[in-house]
């Protein structure tokens, strides 16, 4: 059975829900540590106050028992605590009662590099909320708590994975410009061993894999896999990671391949990073067309962040996880936590030269 994660849940609604399925039973879960996720993906240099106010927290509604995995599907709820704002204005059901709150108006000032007018456009919307709703990052928020229990199934391989910035725009002179920024962020994940993924299908290989997770996250326009962009300028004596043996077995002295070669984990480290564009509400709007007149108009100011790259590296970690947590998955498979950590084990002394 494959790892899947089904989300929903609007921006302003009143949660953001995950359903994790295809996880062994006996997985040992920890709340504090998905809790712990949750704030970091809200911290960060650049962020708007709504962080504040929100404070996420992770309740769990089916598939663990006693904090251990029951082999069921995995119900995973993150309230929004803002939904107490926007109670009318982001009912499920018609709302009762006068509007009252936030979102009681319809949205018709598209901002360019956000959803607002594709969305629109696509689904036959009056109120571009209808579409930013869903298309906000609010919802990696659920993402982030699907990579901590992906990190728990990885731990029990000895497989960490950990998220950075690597690269980010002036926030405080952007924030002085009432303008946003981006930049770069780097997931890593040691502990790998080789033959995760595979060459046999374009669909199967994990640097696709890791791709699509990548720039699956909002806002993320590029990713490289190890060196990336750099190869292309490089010769080949200069490219690769030379193949070394000692008493301990094989080894490289680089690492340019970023840990893949043919979509197969090759036992290195896992090197992937991920551009994030500068986010597009702009406190100084951008030109748009208002969609109710089809007038010249400047786009929607909504409470925005500056920066959300930090936040970016705790999704990217999140994100990247799941799918190695999925790919391990699918590599030892176990309906128990035990059968997945005993072939694993086996697999190991079926491979020693590999074993450092
Ligand atoms: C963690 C995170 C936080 C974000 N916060 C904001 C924000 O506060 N304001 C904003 O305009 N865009 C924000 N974005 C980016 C938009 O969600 C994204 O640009 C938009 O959904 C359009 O999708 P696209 O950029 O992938 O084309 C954020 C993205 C991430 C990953």
């Amino acid at each position: 059975m494959t790892l899947k994660l089904a989300t929903a849940g609007e921006s302003h609604g009143p949660a953001l829900v995950g359903i994790l399925s295809g996880l062994p039973a006996g997985l040992v879960l920890d709340r504090e540590a998905i809790d712990a996720d949750l704030a970091r993906r809200q911290q960060g240099y650049g962020r708007s106050p709504r962080q504040q106010l929100e404070q996420d927290r992770v309740e769990v509604l089916a598939g663990l028992r006693h904090g251990r995995t029951l082999g069921t599907p995995l119900a995973l709820v993150v309230h929004n605590r803002d939904h107490k704002n926007w109670e009318w204005g982001m009912s499920p059901w018609p709302p009762e009662g006068e509007p009252s709150g936030k979102g009681t108006k319809p949205v018709t000032l598209p901002r360019p590099g956000h959803a607002d007018l594709a969305g629109t456009l696509k689904y036959g919307f009056a109120d571009t909320r209808d579409a930013l709703e869903r298309a906000s990052a609010r919802q990696t928020a659920i993402s982030v708590a699907a990579g901590a229990v992906a990190k728990a199934l990885l731990r029990e391989i000895g497989i960490e994975v950990s998220g950075v910035v690597v690269e980010m725009g002036d926030v405080d002179e952007a924030k002085a410009d009432r303008d946003t920024v981006g930049g770069v962020v780097e997931a890593r994940a040691r502990g790998i061993p080789p033959g995760l993924g595979s060459y046999a299908t374009k669909e199967d290989r994990l640097d696709a894999r890791l791709a699509a997770a990548l720039v699956g996250i909002q806002a993320v326009k590029g990713v490289e896999i190890g060196a990336g962009f750099e190869l292309a300028g490089q010769r080949g004596s200069e490219a690769h990671d030379e193949i070394f043996k000692d008493e301990r077995g094989l080894y490289r002295k680089t690492n340019r391949a970023g840990g893949i070669e043919g979509g197969v984990s090759n036992g290195e480290e896992i090197v992937v990073r991920a551009a994030m564009k500068p986010l597009p509400t702009l406190m100084r709007p951008l030109q748009s067309v208002d969609l109710e007149t089809g007038e010249p108009a400047e786009a929607l100011v909504e409470r925005s962040d500056v920066a959300a790259v930090e936040a970016l590296s705790v999704v990217a970690e999140a994100s990247v996880s799941f799918e190695l947590a999925r790919a391990a998955h699918e590599k030892f498979g176990g309906d128990a936590i035990g059968d997945f950590v005993a072939a694993h084990s086996a697999y190991l002394e079926r491979i020693p030269w590999t074993a450092r």
